[in-house]
């Protein structure tokens, strides 16, 4: 099966962890898209969506889900995204396309987390995949040289030859060099940096559930 067969698999998966009636947590990226498309099938049985950026808001009010605000609404019962990497223990980075941030505060706001993925992305450390790390402008230089200190290589993403700005109006550092042993501490640690508005690693944050697309099927790992 090719990458999005599989992505489009775990996406279709996902929907078993919708509950009808209520507002679903939708996260950001190819895999999610391919959950929307399931979604828009069963729209009529949910209230709506709390969604993680601005890209996934636009997808689903094509589809003719109702997008609420986070601070509209209470505690979600799923939030359903993909990742870049995820561990056996169900700690993840996320964040390839940008809008960790939102995705950890609706994934905070979500009894559950469900990730869907296509089984490359399954790792033993956390690491490989460059590190995404929302900053503040003013502190991407020096949150870099911190980086630094640990053995990291930070850079700032671009697009079109220009700084990328995400949709809180802040930049991201991709940092490669790093293995990311205990994920929990680490995340701690990057978050309390002076201008880190979120570091790409979601160990507090962690998945409960990853449906996990493979040539054999779909494969579910629990981790509460
Ligand atoms: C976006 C994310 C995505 O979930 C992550 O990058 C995986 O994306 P894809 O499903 O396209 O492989 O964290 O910020």
């Amino acid at each position: 099966m090719t990458q999005d067969e599989l992505k489009a698999l775990v996406g279709q998966a996902a929907l078993q962890y919708v509950v009808p009636g209520e507002i679903v947590g939708v996260g950001t990226g190819s895999t999610v898209n391919f959950f929307l498309d399931a979604l828009a099938t069963v729209r009529d049985t949910i209230k709506g969506a709390v969604s993680s950026s601005e890209a996934s808001t636009a997808r689903l009010k094509a589809i003719g889900i109702p997008v609420f605000d986070c601070n509209e609404v209470g505690e979600l019962a799923v939030y359903i995204d993909g990742a870049d990497e995820i561990d056996s223990r169900g700690y993840m980075v996320k964040g390839g396309g940008a809008a960790l941030t939102r995705e950890k505060i609706v994934a905070a706001q979500s009894r559950l987390f469900v990730c869907i993925a296509d089984a490359s992305k399954l790792v033993e450390t956390l690491g490989a995949f460059p590190l995404p790390v929302e900053v503040i402008p003013m502190a991407a230089q020096r949150v870099a040289r911190q980086f630094a200190a640990l053995g990291g290589q930070a850079r700032l993403r671009l697009k079109d030859g220009q700084p990328l700005v995400t949709d809180n109006g802040q930049q991201i550092l991709d940092v490669t060099g790093l293995a990311i042993t205990d994920p929990l501490a680490f995340e701690s640690e990057v978050n309390q940096w002076p201008g880190v508005v979120t570091v790409g690693v979601f160990a507090h944050q962690k998945a409960g559930v990853c449906l996990l697309g493979t040539d054999s099927g779909v494969r579910t790992l629990e981790f509460r």
